[in-house]
């Protein structure tokens, strides 16, 4: 996902690098608790690190993380999607059936571009759209609850509720039929594929020939609800149109389509699999949510801090500049880490305690699990419904849920803290 760094290597001091080089993010220590292996030393020693073995700098302090999100032109998202360069002619041939390079929509876009790209989208993409989708996200979720079999315990959160509930989500928003929605999402991870230095080009090819066939399939799609307009977002986007500006071309709408996909499946999942975790670690607030719906809400908002699904974003420097008192040089990679933002010491005392009070009383430290700045997640409100309907239907139907394991694992990821399963028993219904 990140494009090649046109930066060559800095005079870094060595305390840096050598923080930076616990930033292993493949290793298990690290997945179970990144805190432990890598952010409370960063907080430390060096909240602006530098690893060598990514040739980037590691942006950790809440102060500093804020800095660079302020800066989205001085540090680009725009090449955060880009192909990698080194991809053989076999599988560009094939991707040239396609669109050959996502065009830029929001997560991948710099001002003044990315600020056209929201203004349209959020036409489409609106507060009523997302409150009329609440009925069928609380349905859904009853119903993937129910489907669960006290019998067959244990049972595999992630799998059984956590995963096909936003995928059902999306499907329903976008107007995807649901039947289509598993495979066509298969589809997508294909592209993730085309960045594994180990894969063969015959499977590379394969991989960019199922991508080839997604994009067809939303470009047909697209072509349908032109000629039968429908109540779904593919309509909204067709028809989002603001003064003095363009609207979106096809390419676009399939480009912010499969944004959606990537932004708001797997990361609605670990949240729903992170917070289930934490309340049946601390059975008293499992029972209490029973009957609180802004204790819910409170420990949503301490998961997104404590476990953010999303831990880090690659930017790119357009220009130099100094963060935390580090020189970063024009052309460097800098990864913002949300994810140790929320570790700081400075901002959340004692960061690795699970504390629901930090939420509900006093001035609210502002956790940075939806990022922040022009780039702020736009399906922030989407995914807390998701998240508060997939909890409730669960507490209501199985109040003696209990982990069936002693601690589930998280999966080794770049980028993300999701946990691999979450087997539960579901005690009586
Ligand atoms: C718990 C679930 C979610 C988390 C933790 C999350 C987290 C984030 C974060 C951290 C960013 C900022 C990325 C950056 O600055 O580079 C972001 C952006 C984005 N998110 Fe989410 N997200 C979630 C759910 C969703 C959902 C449900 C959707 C839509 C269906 C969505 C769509 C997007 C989009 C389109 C962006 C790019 C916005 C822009 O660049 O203007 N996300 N998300």
């Amino acid at each position: 996902m990140i494009a090649e760094n046109t930066f060559q290597g800095p005079p870094v001091a060595e305390g840096s690098r050598r923080v930076g080089a616990l930033f292993e993010p493949f290793s298990p220590s690290y997945a179970d608790n990144p805190a432990l292996a890598f952010y409370q030393a960063a907080h430390r020693e060096a909240p602006v690190a530098y690893s060598e073995a990514f040739s980037a700098y590691l942006v950790v302090g809440h102060a500093e993380v804020t800095q660079v999100l302020r800066e989205p032109v001085g540090f680009s998202s725009a090449h955060i999607l880009d192909l990698p360069p080194d991809l053989p002619p076999e599988v560009i041939a094939e991707l040239q059936r396609g669109i050959y390079q996502m065009p830029p929509a929001l997560f991948n876009n710099d001002p003044p571009g990315h600020t056209r790209a929201r203004a349209l989208f959020s036409k489409a993409f609106t507060t009523a759209r997302l409150a009329s989708l609440e009925p069928t996200i609380a349905l859904a979720a009853e119903a993937l609850v129910r489907a669960m079999d006290p019998g067959g315990d244990p049972v595999d959160l992630m799998q059984a509720l956590a995963f096909p509930l936003p995928l059902q989500i999306i499907a329903a928003l976008v107007g995807i039929p649901l039947e289509d929605a598993p495979l066509l999402r298969a589809c997508q991870d294909e592209r993730f594929k085309l960045y594994e230095p180990a894969l063969d080009t015959a499977r590379k090819v394969e991989a960019a020939r199922r991508f080839v066939a997604y994009e067809r399939y939303l470009a047909n799609l697209i072509e349908r609800r032109r000629a039968e307009p429908a109540d779904d977002l593919i309509t909204a986007l067709i028809g989002a149109r603001v003064d003095g500006e363009a609207p979106l071309s096809v390419e676009e709408m399939i480009s912010h389509i499969i944004i959606l996909f990537f932004a708001g499946y797997e990361t609605v999942a670990s949240l729903i699999g992170s917070l289930v975790l934490r309340l049946l670690e601390a059975p008293a607030l499992w029972d209490a949510i029973g009957s609180d719906a802004a204790l819910l809400q409170a420990a949503m908002e301490e998961t997104l801090r404590i476990d953010a699904p999303v831990q880090m974003e690659p930017r790119r420097a357009t220009a130099p500049a100094v963060v935390g008192g580090v020189e970063i040089p024009s052309g460097a990679t800098a990864f913002a880490f949300f994810g140790a933002a929320n570790h700081d010491p400075a901002v959340f005392p004692d960061p690795q305690r699970f504390d629901v009070n930090r939420h509900v009383a006093g001035p609210r430290a502002r956790h940075l699990g939806f990022g922040w700045g022009v780039h702020t997640c736009i399906g922030a409100a989407l995914a807390r419904i998701e998240v508060r309907c997939a909890v409730q239907a669960l507490r209501a139907a199985f109040p003696g849920l209990r982990l069936a394991a002693a601690r589930p694992s998280y999966a080794p990821s770049l980028f993300f803290r999701k946990p691999t399963a979450m087997p539960v028993t579901l005690g009586a219904a």
